[in-house]
């Protein structure tokens, strides 16, 4: 990668600022002055500092964030948004993997993996998502079969779908826990309805083996761990 493209995706300048830097001699190489712009460096192998920091490449970003209320999974919107909760990683342009409603809490995963998005977020991906339910109206046991038997609901453009085979863990009369592959528009709340209960609180608590991080409050986020990201990376 060319230095100067490298000085100003790391420290997140303009590519003008991050030549202007290069020829005012405050980047080295591997400890060696460099003052050509196109100079090539391998960023995987290469130490390259500005002054005396390290400059840190990191090709992917993954996140796991605790969504609260009210923000909107988009990138741009006229609401805010789960982007303006990671402002700080906002020069990696993350996309969201999987939206949840405005008024749903709980996990999404942001990343810069291409694949990595499209795999988790395919119809093909056979992938459960987990959520905790609460709902006005009492869960039934005959309730498990209707899920797991799957539910005619619209989808996001009002065609007819029948969901993909979905269990339903009853904690209580009106709490429980719903696990489902596919990611169809306010789909739990759909299939909630369809079964004659209207969902009042909804919290995505799992994506396949990655969970929750009890320790995130809303609105906080981490990046996920190395045996997380290893276990994305099996997916795909
Ligand atoms: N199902 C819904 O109805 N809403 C969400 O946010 C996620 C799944």
């Amino acid at each position: 990668m060319r230095l100067d493209k490298f000085v100003s995706y790391t420290l997140d300048i303009t590519r003008s600022d991050s030549k202007r830097l290069i020829k005012a001699e405050t980047i080295t190489v591997n400890d060696k002055l460099i003052t050509d712009i196109g100079f090539n460096i391998d960023e995987n192998v290469d130490i390259v500092k500005y002054l005396d920091d390290v400059l840190e490449y990191e090709k992917y970003i993954y996140l796991m964030l605790n969504k609260p209320q009210g923000y909107i999974s988009a990138t741009i919107g006229n609401e805010p948004t789960v982007l303006d909760l990671i402002s700080e990683y906002k020069k990696y342009k993350l996309s969201i993997v999987g939206r949840l409603d405005k008024d749903t809490e709980g996990l999404i995963l942001l990343t810069n993996d291409g694949a990595l998005n499209h795999i988790l977020t395919s119809p093909k991906s056979s992938i459960y998502k987990k959520y905790y339910v609460e709902v006005a109206g009492v869960f039934k046991e005959e309730d498990v079969e209707l899920f797991k038997n799957g539910l005619n609901i619209t989808d996001g453009k009002g065609n007819l779908y029948t969901t993909l085979p979905a269990k339903l863990e009853i904690i209580n009369n009106t709490s429980a826990y719903i696990s489902i592959k596919e990611g169809k528009y306010h789909q739990v709340k759909k299939m909630c309805s369809k079964v004659g209960k209207e969902v009042v609180y909804l919290k995505r608590i799992q994506i396949g083996k990655i969970n929750l991080d009890p320790n995130l409050e809303l609105g906080e986020y981490r990046q996920l761990e190395e045996d997380e990201i290893k276990y994305l990376n099996s997916l795909t």
